[in-house]
């Protein structure tokens, strides 16, 4: 490999990532999800848990979370944006705490029975996606 295309690669990783990393544009399924079906998912303790670090227009909702920002913030994020800090908010930050909700691989410590499953299922991820997006 010459100087050149060695540079050429070392470029499109770099700017591949740069875009790959902070949105993924296309539904994981194809569809789009039901934001009413997101909205439960999001404000249930045993299945999102988002409501553990955040906090949300949830008037139903007692102890709602501070170490993150308000999902009322998230308005201002693009669908893919959305998308990707739910899937892999760690792409986005590889210091964050919050959880990788569809991922399956390079993980750390996952209990045998968790081995190789996601968090949530792509139609959930997709639910909490159209529901975040009326939040705009
Ligand atoms: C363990 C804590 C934790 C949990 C649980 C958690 N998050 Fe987060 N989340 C964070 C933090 C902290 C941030 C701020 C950015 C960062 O540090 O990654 C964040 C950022 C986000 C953002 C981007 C917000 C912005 O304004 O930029 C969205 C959207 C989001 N979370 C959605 C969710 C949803 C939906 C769930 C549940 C399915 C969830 N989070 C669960 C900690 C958490």
């Amino acid at each position: 490999m010459n100087w050149c295309e060695a540079c050429a690669i070392a470029f499109s990783l770099v700017a591949g990532n740069a875009f790959a990393s902070d949105s993924i544009p296309a539904s994981l399924t194809g569809a789009k999800g039901d934001p009413a079906r997101g909205r439960a998912i999001v404000a249930n303790r045993q299945v999102g848990l988002c409501l553990l670090c955040h906090s949300g227009p949830f008037p139903e909702e007692r102890f709602q979370g501070n170490l993150a920002p308000d999902l009322m913030n998230a308005a201002r994020l693009t669908e893919g944006q959305i998308r990707q800090r739910i899937v892999d908010s760690g792409k986005v930050n590889p210091q964050s705490i919050m959880p990788a909700y569809y991922k399956s691989e390079g993980l750390a410590r996952v209990a045998p029975a968790y081995r190789g499953k996601t968090v949530l299922t792509a139609e959930q991820i997709e639910d909490i996606v159209a529901y975040l997006l009326t939040l705009k």
